[in-house]
């Protein structure tokens, strides 16, 4: 069993995924800055080994491990924090899982550090959580019932239920106005194309009702592309919005062009700085009690006629993410993964294996 390091384990959502891997009887080793809150949480949890590093210092992130060891991160944003720690896993062949959700530091570590993995036999699992594991996976299994003949895939990921309060944790907001005015892509005529987040809408029929949302760069571009060579588009879309759906599509003409006007992508981000400030660190109990996450994936043929259709679904976002981390670490530090380079979740596990993973997630098929 290899080692496995976990960055972010005094924060909202490494919390939970050090719970998450004790609960499995892993015994991962608590690395960041602050060795008191390390040491109090590594002692509520049955003693375990406690490092001090900074994630954004490679040669501090690389001295803890090896070829071969498992290093799992939930610091973000991303874009900002997370690059030195990518470079260390490359550096020293390790197999690297974060929690990310911003695109542009996914389609970073897919096209810029994908290949100087694979060159090194590290093995680079980005966004492995919540975003963006189960759209790949719901992704995968309808590509696999349809058959020959995909040209298309869309991917849904839906929330329904939930009471008041915050549904999100601070950390999570922080990285979503890192990404509001930066460029999102998408995968058309069989290459990555850029283009703004929210360009397209679409309505799903989600648990009985129809529910729209607007696109987002995410992991799909580049794994089913992958399972599915002879894919011409690969849509995500996100159903958070509700109604305010075709709000976020018209404004996503506006949103980019802000992030090229000197100055103005700052300006954003002081004006949400002073908001995610406001917010609590955890997400409001009662906001994720009862809340239902759903995932559908459908494939289409050339001429737009549905050829298979998946649906899954989950307890909250951020059960999920701790779960699969958990998961895909302890799975990596006992079996390895197939292959190096950038992996999607299909690509590091094989896809029964990953389903049965998911499961143990509490991500289920339903009909
Ligand atoms: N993919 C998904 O579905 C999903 C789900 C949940 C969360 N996320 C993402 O995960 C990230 C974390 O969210 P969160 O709510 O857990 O945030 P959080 O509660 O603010 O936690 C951040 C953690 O990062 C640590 N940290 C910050 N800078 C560091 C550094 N330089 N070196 C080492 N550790 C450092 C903090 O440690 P200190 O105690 O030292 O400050 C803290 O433990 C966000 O980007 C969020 O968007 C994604």
């Amino acid at each position: 069993m290899s080692r496995i390091v976990l960055f972010g384990a005094t924060g909202y959502t490494g919390g939970r995924t050090a719970e998450a891997m004790t609960a499995r009887g892993l015994r991962p080793v608590l690395a960041g800055r602050d060795p008191a809150r390390l040491a109090a949480l590594a002692a509520r949890l049955g003693g375990l080994e406690t490092a001090r590093a900074d994630v954004t210092d490679a040669p501090s992130v690389a001295a803890l491990v090896g070829s071969g060891d498992v290093l799992v991160t939930t610091v973000g944003p991303f874009t900002v924090l997370g690059r030195a720690a990518v470079r260390a896993a490359i550096d020293v062949g390790a197999i690297y899982l974060d929690s990310t959700g911003e695109p542009p530091f996914i389609r970073r570590v897919f096209e810029e550090y994908g290949p100087a993995a694979q060159r090194s036999g590290a093995a680079l699992l980005t966004a492995f959580g919540n975003d963006y594991v189960p759209g790949v996976l719901a992704g995968a299994l309808a590509l696999r019932a349809a058959g020959e003949g995909s040209a298309r895939v869309d991917v849904g990921y839906f929330l329904t239920g939930g009471g008041r309060g915050q549904p999100f944790s601070r950390g999570t907001l922080t990285s979503l106005v890192g990404v509001a005015t930066e460029q999102s892509y998408a995968w058309r005529d069989g290459t990555l194309s850029t283009e703004p987040a929210g360009a397209r809408l679409r309505t799903f029929d989600v648990a009985g009702r129809p529910r729209p949302g607007v696109t987002i760069g995410a992991s799909e571009q580049f794994a089913l592309p992958r399972i599915a060579p002879g894919l011409r588009t690969v849509d995500v879309y996100l159903g958070w919005f509700g109604s305010a759906s075709q709000a976020v599509h018209a404004g996503s003409r506006v949103t980019p062009l802000l992030g090229r006007i000197p100055g103005a992508g700052r300006a954003v981000g002081a004006v949400a700085g002073l908001v995610t400030r406001r917010a609590s660190v955890a997400p409001s109990a009662s906001a994720l009690a009862g809340s239902r996450s759903h995932f559908v994936a459908e494939v289409f043929d050339a001429g737009g006629t549905l050829l298979a259709r998946t649906r899954l679904t989950a307890p909250d976002g951020y059960a999920i993410t701790a779960d699969l981390l958990a998961w895909g670490a302890g799975r990596a530090a006992e079996h390895g993964v197939r292959g190096s380079g950038a992996l999607d979740a299909v690509a590091a596990f094989g896809l029964d294996e990953l389903t049965a993973g998911a499961a143990e997630a509490g991500i289920v098929e339903v009909s």
